[in-house]
């Protein structure tokens, strides 16, 4: 049930979520990601964007955790194989994760994603590009950093 909600959704035309990151960064939806993420980072290190950002939900091992709410572990998940996915979701988020790309300009998603693909015994070394997360967030303005 929630998976085919979740399915509707990311089915559903870009053009909210395009004209929900026009929002100013300090615009309630917006600061659903700054609150529960804290106050975004200005590294570009995926480890420490990992700590700063990811961590609180996702924990330090990368396992997730179980409680009010299920969170995926990104340790050893075959679903970040292909670097597209993981990218998506930072960006545009999906069920209770918050969309993170008005919070993380490109340089910092691939870094974080790269980071997370190549650890928690996770392997997959093929390189994540700042490119490659523009190519995703599509025609939407990048973030002002
Ligand atoms: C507020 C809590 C929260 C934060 C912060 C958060 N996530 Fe998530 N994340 C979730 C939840 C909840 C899901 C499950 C979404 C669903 O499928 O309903 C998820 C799902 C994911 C998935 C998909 C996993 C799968 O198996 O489908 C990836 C990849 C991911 N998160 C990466 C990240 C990264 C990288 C960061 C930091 C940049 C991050 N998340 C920050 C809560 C969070």
């Amino acid at each position: 049930m929630r998976r085919v909600f979740h399915q509707a959704l990311a089915a559903l035309p870009t053009l909210p979520v395009v004209a929900l990151a026009l929002l100013p960064m300090r615009a309630a939806h917006a600061d659903v990601a700054s609150s529960v993420a804290g106050a975004g980072t200005t590294s570009t290190d995926g480890q420490v964007i990992y700590a700063q950002v990811c961590q609180g939900c996702h924990q330090a091992n990368a396992k997730g955790a179980t409680g009010a709410a299920t969170i995926p572990a990104l340790a050893g998940n075959p679903k970040l194989a292909n670097a597209g996915y993981p990218i998506y979701v930072v960006l545009n988020g999906k069920g209770g994760m918050p969309w993170l790309g008005t919070m993380l300009n490109d340089t910092q998603v691939a870094s974080v994603v790269g980071y997370v693909r190549t650890h928690f015994g996770n392997h997959y070394t093929d390189p994540v590009t700042p490119q490659d997360v523009a190519a995703l967030r599509g025609p939407a303005p990048t973030p002002e950093k």
